[in-house]
């Protein structure tokens, strides 16, 4: 079963006639399971979860009910597997007004501290890498080809739209490499028996 929020992509899957697998236009707040699974695979997805500008307790809130409903959802010992854009050495007041209103107008990054507070008592972490120079690369190549079929490119969308797109890659290259920006890949199991908070 894959969630996704774009009917368009839910079309694209079902072209795919593959009948193990079932698109859904859902959020996962939304999502009811008809059996437990034994896997969750997240990518790229958690970026959009938080709104900009969401008091600290609110965004917390958000990620932890998302971790507690995917607790809900796994099988006993399941794994839930997370790739997410965090922030790196930076914050969202370090952003740039064109990445922040521009290109990603809904979405806030996480922290990584964030995170590990909302999975606590939810999951363990097994694994947990940061590949923030695998999008640096892929970032080079994306404009690498853009400026190869820059011509076309205006053509069919106008210049000025071109140039948003070259400004985004070469920002967004620059945050990776510098590492204001990470890419965490995080590999986490269920843990079956969360021990409930002791009150004082
Ligand atoms: C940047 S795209 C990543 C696409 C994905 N990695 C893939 O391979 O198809 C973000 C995806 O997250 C989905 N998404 C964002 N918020 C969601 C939500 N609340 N529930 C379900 N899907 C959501 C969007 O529909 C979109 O498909």
């Amino acid at each position: 079963v894959g969630l996704t929020l774009s009917d368009a992509q839910a079309q694209w899957i079902d072209e795919k006639r593959a009948p193990e697998v079932t698109a859904r236009v859902e959020s996962w707040a939304d999502h009811v399971p008809t059996s437990r699974y034994d896997a969750i695979v997240s990518i790229e997805a958690f970026e959009a979860f938080a709104k900009l500008r969401l008091p600290a307790d609110d965004k917390l809130r958000v990620y932890r009910t998302f971790f507690e409903r995917c607790h809900d959802w796994l099988r006993s010992g399941g794994r839930l597997s997370l790739q997410t854009i965090a922030y790196g050495n930076s914050g969202p007041e370090d952003f740039a007004d064109f990445i922040a209103n521009d290109v990603f107008p809904e979405s806030d990054l996480p922290k990584l501290h964030e995170i590990a507070e909302a999975v606590e008592r939810r999951f363990e972490v097994e694994t947990l890498v940061n590949h923030r120079d695998h999008y640096a690369r892929t970032l080079r190549c994306w404009r690498e080809r853009l400026l190869a079929a820059r011509d076309t490119a205006v053509r069919e969308v106008g210049e000025p739209v071109v140039e948003r797109y070259e400004e985004y890659l070469r920002l967004s290259e620059y945050m990776f490499s510098a590492g204001t920006c990470d890419l965490l890949r995080i590999g986490l199991r269920r843990i079956d028996h969360p021990r409930p908070t002791r009150r004082s």
